[in-house]
This record gives structure tokens, sequence and C-alpha cells, in this order.
């Protein structure tokens, strides 16, 4: 939901800029800017719309003289506060064109603040953003310091700021609240960006700004401020497993993304599960099992809601526990009943989703148990609470989640396990499950082989403009996270049904040209699935099966993909990966660009 990349060296690196910039462009792809300032105070300013390839082409085609920048802000956007237009692209500017303003997050009054600002300055943009450049200039006292603690106090609302003033080169302010800004440095170079995906392969170290904070970089190096009291902090080192992958021979980082699943769980487990002894060693899940937990409820948005409530039908199966999983904007909609003996699970692949965030606000605020499942590591959420664990499935950019759902319903199984261990409840299922799982990488490599098959079929599904995906018990949040992925992929219209409930109206959309897709392995439910086929193929719609090889009913379906041998347990993962390929290789038949679907964005810092 937009990124900031800037940073001050003593080289010109107008390179460095343009690559920054493509690697937080999953936070937002409308348009991107960029604004750099020589040791002289000269300008330059270049803003395309569309993806930062655009921007990039402008820069590469202007002439740069011999002139030599140092100091660079630069922004990539996801359209909010006005259209995706070049007047709405970031840098903003002051009045007095002296102040150069780059945000991420929503300014909730801005409309009062530009109402007062109007008076005295013209605005060019219907961004809530221009409204902090005009601030900056209206309370400027002589040093952008003081200055932004004045314009801060009058915002309300989430935001990430980038600050320059051209009349002080080398000189950069940021400052945040709720929205994550992070600083790092290399030798000469300082750079601030809204996550460390930007800097990973730049900076050797960095530091993670806590809300209220402000960084300033000056003379080569940084230091950060809490109400003018300087905070020493030790930057932490980046880490290799916080870098971003070269894509290889794959296409595209989604697609590397699936075929990552089996190594990913692999590190997920790794040091957490001992599978010869059946056990699971975790300290955060020990001190977990001795909180007085009665239910759980889990808060997730998109993809992540998706994984809890898979991870619902199985907990529900095993455990004593009372479980529910609860779309976070809905939590927020509702009226919040808080419960001691509830332990509130907080699941995000960014750590940075706002409704989310919002939602762990009012739970913590009301003192309950709180706990967070995250991706990437010391973002927002994972540092709201003390305990979580994180997802452990690497760097993902693709702008929609796979290996990382895989990953999350994965450490909310493992947190079940444990807890029925060290509860010595049903501690013959627990084992049985552990030694199950340690099969799963292999049977989902099993999946995988299946692409060229299931590229096909994609192909020839590819003409439909609508389907519905179909399942029930655990097949039922599997269906709706398979359409979701179809629908984010593929602009396919698609929607997700218990495969009980399509007799009771969407059959009436099924046609010829009008499929259906079904999750049906063998299990308790196969034969009353069966029968919801049944109803489909009498009304001639095309049916599209994940099923088991030995199925016997085949002839009902119109086309297969047959999942590996393995459990109804371990199927829920193979048919998840298996929708994964079958959405991507739709997306590819239609020329989609898969890594960064239109309108979305990776992490959704608005509510
Ligand atoms: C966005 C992404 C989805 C993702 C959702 C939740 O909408 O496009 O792919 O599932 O956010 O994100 P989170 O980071 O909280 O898991």
């Amino acid at each position: 939901m937009c990124g900031i990349f800037a940073y001050t060296g003593t080289k010109d690196c107008r390179e460095m800029l343009v690559n920054g910039l493509r690697m937080l462009e999953y936070r937002g792809y409308d348009s991107a800017g960029i604004m750099a300032l020589s040791e002289e105070s000269d300008i330059f300013l270049e803003k395309a719309v569309g993806r930062v390839s655009a921007l990039a082409s402008k820069v590469d085609e202007k002439k740069w003289d011999s002139i030599k920048y140092t100091t660079w802000i630069a922004h990539t956007r996801w359209a909010t506060h006005g259209g995706v237009t070049v007047e709405n692209t970031h840098p903003h500017i002051s009045t007095n064109e002296r102040f150069y303003v780059v945000h991420n997050g929503i300014i909730e009054n801005y409309k009062e603040l530009k109402k007062s600002l109007s008076e005295k300055y013209s605005f060019y943009s219907q961004t809530d953003t221009e409204v902090v450049a005009k601030l900056v200039e209206s309370l400027y006292d002589g040093n952008l310091k003081s200055t932004m603690e004045k314009v801060v106090a009058k915002l309300v609302g989430a935001y990430s700021l980038a600050v320059v003033d051209s009349e002080n080169p080398g000189e950069i302010v940021g400052i945040k609240l709720w929205s994550p800004l992070i600083v790092g440095k290399s030798n000469d170079w300082v750079y601030i960006s809204s996550d460390i995906n930007a800097l990973s392969n730049l900076a050797e170290s960095f530091s993670i700004l806590e809300d209220n904070e402000m960084v300033v970089i000056e003379n080569g190096d940084y230091s950060i401020f809490m109400s003018w009291k300087k905070v020493e902090r030790d930057a932490e080192a980046v880490q290799e497993g916080q870098k971003i992958d070269e894509l290889g021979d794959f296409t595209s980082y989604t697609e590397k993304e699936i075929f990552d699943i089996p190594a990913v769980l692999e590190n997920v487990w790794s040091g957490r599960i001992d599978f010869k002894n059946k056990s699971i060693h975790n300290e955060t899940l020990d001190a977990l099992s001795d909180l007085d937990i009665e239910r759980i409820c889990i808060i997730s948005s998109g993809s992540s809601y998706y994984a809890g409530e898979i991870w619902n039908y199985f907990f529900r199966k095993f455990s004593w526990i009372q479980a529910s999983a609860i779309i976070s904007s809905e939590f927020l909609s509702d009226v919040f009943i808080p419960d001691s003996k509830t332990l509130y699970i907080f699941l995000s692949q960014s750590g940075e989703t706002a409704d989310v965030r919002e939602s762990m606000k009012i739970v913590k605020a009301k003192r309950c148990m709180t706990f967070w499942i995250v991706n990437v590591v010391g973002s927002t959420i994972a540092r709201m609470a003390d305990l979580g664990l994180y997802s452990h499935a690497w760097v993902e950019v693709g702008v929609a989640s796979t290996k990382n759902v895989i990953a999350q319903i994965w450490v909310l199984l493992m947190m079940s396990i444990s807890l029925w261990l060290k509860k010595d409840l049903q501690i013959s299922d627990a084992r049985e499950i552990i030694s199950e799982l340690s099969r799963l990488p292999d049977k989902i490599s099993q999946a995988l082989m299946q692409g060229p098959h299931i590229k096909k079929l994609a192909k020839k599904y590819s003409v439909y403009n609508d389907m519905f995906v179909l399942g029930r018990n655990y097949f039922y949040p599997v269906a709706g996270e398979a359409s979701l992925k179809i629908k984010e992929l593929s602009y396919i219209h698609s929607e997700s049904y218990s495969a009980g409930e399509l007799k009771h109206g969407p059959l009436a959309l099924v046609s010829e040209t009008f499929p259906t897709i079904v999750f049906n392995p063998m299990g308790k439910f196969y034969a009353k699935t069966i029968s919801n086929i049944q109803e489909v193929s009498a009304r001639k719609g095309p049916i599209l099966g994940f099923i088991s090889s030995n199925d016997t009913h085949k002839e009902l379906y119109t086309d297969t993909i047959e999942l590996p041998e393995t459990s109804e347990l371990l199927s829920v993962f193979t048919g998840l990966v298996s929708s994964y390929l079958f959405a991507l290789y739709l997306a590819e038949a239609l020329e989609r660009d898969v890594d960064k679907p239109r309108n979305l964005a990776k992490s959704v810092t608005v509510e």
C-alpha cells in the first residue's frame, strides 16, 4: 500500500533508486515518482502513471548533464485519495517548491486541514499527502526536524513520511505512526524504506522505527529521535532469509513461490518439530500452553482469512477448544465483547494489514490474550504483542499470497498439536498427525509435477467468464481460497460455495458456458459431494474435479486433476497447491501480470 524509498550517498546512483522502488512495487503500482537533489540544490523531478518501469524509462530518456544528485526520495503509489494521475503521484510539493514529501498511509483529517490551508495555498492534486507538503511550508520554523514535530501533531491517521528540504541537500527526515518505516545503512549510504525488501540487497544493517519516532539522515549517517530525545538502538544485521531471490528459470515470482512450497515447509518446521520423537519444541508454544485458553478466535483478511478457516476445520475435528475465524474488517464492524478465556490470533503475511492491526489494537486495549502469526520479520503487527510466531515463508513477492498461506496453516497446526500434547489430550491423534505431516513436502512435490497437465486444462478453462468453486468441510474454505486466487490472478469471475449450498440458488447459473470446479478427494463427505456434482452434470455444466486417483465416479467429471495419494488432511494441502497452479496458468493463458494483478497491493495499510 504505497512504498517509500529514499537515500543519501556520496555518489549519484539513480539505478539503485529504480531497483529499490521495484522491490517495493508490490505495495502499490498505480504510479511512481522520484525527486533527486544535488549538493548545489539542483532538483530533478519525474513522475509516471503505471509501473515503476514507466518511470524508469522516463528517467533513462532524461538528459542528465553533469549534475551529481546525492539525495533521493521516491514513491510507488496505490491510489486511495484521487485517481491514478500524474498530479496525484508522489513526491508532493509545497507551494514555494521547497519541500518534497512522500507518504504511505491515510491522513484522515486531510479535508479539514486542506480547508484551512486553502486560504493561503492552492492545491494541484486530490491527495491527502499534498496537505502534508503545504503544512510543512506553513509551519516551517527554520529547522525541518522541529517543523515535522509540529506537522505530525496536526495529523490524524496513519502515516510514514519522508521529507526533503531542497535548500538543505543531504538531509532527509522520516517519521511514522502505524505505517512502517525502516532505516538502513551500508558504507556511505543511508536509506529509508517502507520495508526491508528495498534494503535487503543494499544495506548491511537496519533499524525498524517505532511509532512516533523520527529518523534524521544527515552527513552520511542517521539518528533516531523520540520526542527530541535521541534513541540509542543497535541496528540489526540483514539476514539471508530477508533477501529477495533471483527468479531463475521461473516466469514469475508467483510461479517460483508455488514451487518453493516444499522447501518452505521444511523451513517452517526446522528446529520446531522433532519428527523422530513426534514432539514439538518451541518456547513460544510452551508459553502459550501455560495460558488458560478455552476459545481461539483468528482475525485476518484475504488469503490469511482462508488459512484461518481451513485450520478452523482441522481444529474443530480434534480439539476440545472452540475456534472461530473472522474477517478483520468485520471484526472492526462488530461490537467487541472481550473474553478473558479467548486467545485472539492475528494472522497476516505482511504484518501490516490495517484492518488486522486495528483489530489487534482493540483486543489489546481490553487486555485480552493476543498472539500473532506473521511472515515479515519486524512488521507492525509482529511488534504489537510479545507472543507470536513467524510463518518463515521467506520473502513473498507475488501480490497474491501462496507459499505463505501453506506456511500459516502449518504454524497453526503446529500450535494446535503443541496445545493438545501439553494438555495431555488426543495424544495419539496429535502424534499421528505429526508423522503424517512429515510426508507433506514429498506429496506437494508430486502435486507440482502435474504442472504440464494443469497448464493444459487451465488453457481450456480460460475461455470461460465465470466459474463456481465447490467443496465441503475442509474443502469449503479451500474452495474459497482457490476462488480468490482465480479472481486475483486471472480476473475471471469466480464464486465459492459449500457444495451442498449450490442447489439453494446458485445452481440457476449453471450452464454449458458456466463451469464448476469441485474439490472432492476421497473422505467422509465424498458421496454427498458426488450428488452435488450430478446436479451440475444434469444441467450440462462442465465440471473440473480435484480428486483422488481411486475416485470411483471419474466419468462424472469433464476433466480431472488427480491429487497424490494421501490422507484427507494432507489432500487439503495438495489440493490448495494444485489450485494455485491452476489459477496461475489461467492467468498466464490470459496474459495477465501474475505478480502484480490490477488494482491490488500486497501490503494493505489502509482500512
Ligand atoms: C491483500 C493481498 C492478499 C492478502 C491480503 C491480506 O489484499 O492482495 O493477497 O491475502 O492483503 O494480507 P496479509 O498480509 O494480512 O496476509
